[in-house]
């Protein structure tokens, strides 16, 4: 598709009105405070294509699982994100025709994204059938410092005549997912009320007791002069206010909805309409541009921790910026309950739910651009989840250990396709890692002894009971699993499978010795606690020393899977380009026998155990799979941008760069209607700070080996790292480093290190 957004630093425009790309939009314009979201609605009635939806972090159904065919072990339903009370819905009549841009003529439509305050904004001339011309300025906002409060001003100005305006202003709670497997809504009845301009409704899961209150309140200005609400008026799972006011040609009309959103994860169900009335009554008091003002400080300060400034490219700017804003507005880490779905706010697929896209892609974005305690619930979430991950196991025949979902809302599994439910184990893998990565980045050890020691011990007794040994060779063996390549299924021995298997034994090992050394009676508390014996932890030495990797050695390659090189191979660039991508174009069967690769497989463990490799081991595993690689993951070009950065090549880098960096803006996948890749944008980021800053952290140390893409006069990112904030800023020739704050630190440049004082700066040349 042609790109149709304008590039801006700091917004996302559309200018012109193109109903064929209505659905997009309303993906990309989306808005978000981590605690609800939506998409960017019409608040008016729309009659054209739209996907309606509004979503409650943390408030999903199970829905019945639906499969062709059922294999013992499945789960037994898909969790699914909820989509919720409409709030923002104004029903606009003006002179008795219903205002609705799909058979008005709509002129100088412009809707806006503004990202450094975090609001949508909306402006437009419409002609209705009547030959009334209005001109519209719709703001709203969903507030980050008030988080359970929806704000909107709707501004309509006449442009030709005097007329009647009828505004309804209503909450519909009726609402179904588009996702639904059975057609079914998922929402009953409570309660609903109206009275003058304010209005609630109550609505409740079918299954799980989710309570949710929306209770608004509507205020109408002519002009300088307030309207009362003429009717209110309600039916089951709906409540509207009705008013009518006077048209003047060139006077605006002003429309003020404010909503709270509350739900029984935060308040007692009982309470829920008082908790609602004391947010909104808050909210009134402020109105709506002291509200607008604080969004914008709040935001304000989100940018000062995280933003990433590329001089030289609006394109990259805009794109950057808004990977960097949809992670902020999608997670905010308050709530250790909550996690960060592939969709986010932004749409229904892949059901909200929670996959190792967190641990592998977006822990990385909150360590280094948020407070400690932010990451650090991602981590607190799995080690909640550790009693259903060990029933998980049971419930797959283990004896022991725990694994960790696929795809979970609550813990439980919730995905149904062998091949990824019982087999993509590697998953596992990921989460014990992002113990590590917290552990290595914030330097804060204490959190082994406190929780990730249990997670760890439990996610080494499923490796333990996975493996099997071969006698006949000596080694340990995995059989039977996919790797993060969901392009080839059911292999034996997936070389990261088995390395990342390894490797969280090490690490658990390690996290045992350290507090052995450092708190002998935790230690034994925790020994007792875990019921871990020496032979078990003897056991983890032996699968360690006697795993079996499958490797080329004269290529000098690990190699995907056992006979990997057995298959046809081929490099993408043989192909002919209408096949691609690949899963549009081939049978599944065609897919599964290929070389193709959907994303980092190998290369994944050549990112994540990075000081394992040399630079040459790397380069030879880079150069055998990256060709074969046809990134239909939006999670593969930013594994294979950072790995490009360090082996210095540099085209590659910036080809793989561009791949993620405006991928919903520009929708390259073809799919942004069905929402935003929220997960792959941490990726984004990933690629400039890990890739083009080439920052790591090890022994305690930040590193950096910052390169710019020639494209570029200039970028430069913030990093958060053990109480310094840092600004990193890399020219054609210099690489600086502000040290924004009190406290003198340490920074491996190029090899070397420096010592930054207290604000201090320091400027060397490439
Ligand atoms: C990828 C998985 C990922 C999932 C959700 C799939 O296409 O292969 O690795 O977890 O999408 O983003």
């Amino acid at each position: 598709m042609k790109p149709y957004l304008k590039e801006d630093e700091w917004s996302i425009i559309e200018e012109g009105f193109d109903q064929e790309k209505h659905e997009i939009s309303e993906s990309v314009f989306s808005i978000g405070n981590g605690h609800m979201g939506q998409r960017a609605n019409f608040e008016e009635t729309y009659s054209g294509e739209t996907l309606q939806g509004s979503y409650m972090a943390g408030v999903y159904y199970p829905d019945k699982t639906r499969v062709g065919w059922w294999k013992n072990g499945y789960p037994e339903y898909f969790a699914k994100v909820l989509n919720a009370t409409n709030w923002i819905g104004l029903q606009i009549l003006i002179d008795d025709v219903e205002l609705d841009l799909n058979n008005a003529k709509v002129s100088n439509f412009v809707r806006e994204l503004n990202m450094k305050e975090g609001y949508l904004q909306r402006t437009f001339t419409a002609e209705l059938t009547n030959g009334h011309q209005i001109s519209v300025q719709a703001t709203r906002f969903v507030s980050v410092a008030m988080k359970e409060i929806g704000a909107i001003e709707y501004q309509i100005t006449p442009l030709n005549f005097d007329g009647h305006l009828k505004v309804v202003s209503y909450l519909d709670g009726d609402i179904m997912n588009k996702d639904a497997n059975y057609d079914e809504t998922f929402w009953d009845q409570v309660s609903e009320s109206a009275e003058g301009a304010r209005a609630s409704v109550t609505v409740k899961t079918k299954k799980l007791d989710f309570v949710y209150s929306s209770m608004k309140e509507t205020h109408v200005f002519h002009g300088e002069d307030s309207i009362q609400a003429s009717s209110s008026d309600t039916k089951p799972k709906y409540a509207e206010s009705s008013f009518a006011a006077p048209l003047t040609k060139g006077t605006a009309t002003t429309i003020y909805k404010y909503a709270a959103n509350v739900t029984n994860r935060d308040h007692d169900k009982n309470d829920l309409l008082d908790a609602a009335r004391t947010v909104l009554d808050k909210a009134i008091h402020k109105g709506f541009s002291d509200l607008k003002t604080d969004q914008a400080k709040v935001w304000s300060e989100k940018w000062q921790d995280s933003d990433i400034v590329i001089e030289g490219d609006i394109s990259a700017q805009q794109g950057i910026r808004f990977n960097i804003f949809q992670m902020n507005q999608t997670y905010t880490g308050e709530d250790a309950r909550l996690n960060i779905g592939p969709k986010g706010f932004t749409g229904e697929k892949y059901g909200g739910s929670t996959y190792w896209d967190t641990e592998a892609y977006c822990l990385p974005f909150y360590l280094a651009t948020a407070d400690q305690r932010i990451p650090r619930n991602l981590l607190v979430y799995r080690h909640n989840h550790l009693e259903k991950a060990k029933e998980n196991a049971g419930k797959l025949g283990f004896t022991k250990g725990a694994l960790y979902p696929m795809v979970t809302m609550n813990g439980e599994e919730s995905h149904n396709e062998w091949e990824i439910t019982f087999e993509e184990i590697h998953r596992n893998g990921a989460i014990a890692y992002a113990i590590y990565n917290y552990v290595n980045y914030t330097g804060d050890k204490s959190y082994l002894g406190e929780l990730g020691i249990e997670v760890l011990v439990e996610i080494s007794r499923f490796w333990e009971d996975r493996v099997h040994f071969v006698p006949d060779k000596g080694v340990y063996m995995m059989h039977g699993v996919t790797g993060p390549n969901e392009y080839e299924n059911n292999v034996n021995n997936n070389w990261y499978t088995n390395r990342i298997a390894t490797w969280t034994l090490e690490y658990t090992l390690y996290a045992l010795d350290y507090l052995k050394d450092t708190d002998e009676s935790l230690h034994q508390k925790w020994l007792n606690d875990l019921q871990l014996k020496g032979e078990e932890t003897a056991k983890w030495v032996e699968i360690i020393d006697k795993m079996y990797y499958p490797e080329d050695q004269d290529r000098g390659v690990f190699l995907q899977a056992d006979n990997f090189e057995d298959k046809e191979i081929m490099s993408v660039t043989d192909l002919n380009s209408k096949h691609l991508p690949l899963n549009q174009n081939w049978s599944w069967d065609r897919i599964l026998r290929s070389c193709f690769i959907k994303q980092a497989d190998v290369l994944q463990g050549m990112y994540f155990l990075n000081h394992e490799f040399d630079i040459e081991t790397k380069k030879r595993n880079f150069d055998f799979y990256e060709p074969m690689t046809v990134h239909e993951s939006s999670l593969s070009p930013c594994v294979h941008a950072i790995l490009a950065c360090e082996l210095g090549y540099k085209e590659k880098a910036y080809e793989m760069y561009l791949r993620t960096a405006r991928l919903d803006l520009d929708n390259y996948n073809n799919d942004t209607e069905d929402g935003c890749h929220i997960t792959s944008m941490a990726g984004t980021w990933m690629s400039v700070v890990e890739g083009f800053g080439g920052m790591k952290v090890r022994n305690d140390q930040l590193i950096l080996n910052p390169f710019i893409p020639g494209q570029w006069h200039s970028f430069s990112f913030k990093v958060v790292f053990r109480g310094s904030r840092l600004l990193i800023r890399v020219t054609q020739d210099t690489v600086e480093v502000i040290n924004e704050t009190k406290q003198e630190v340490d920074v491996v440049i190029h090899g070397e290190t420096y010592r930054i004082n207290a604000n201090g700066i320091l400027q060397l040349n490439h």
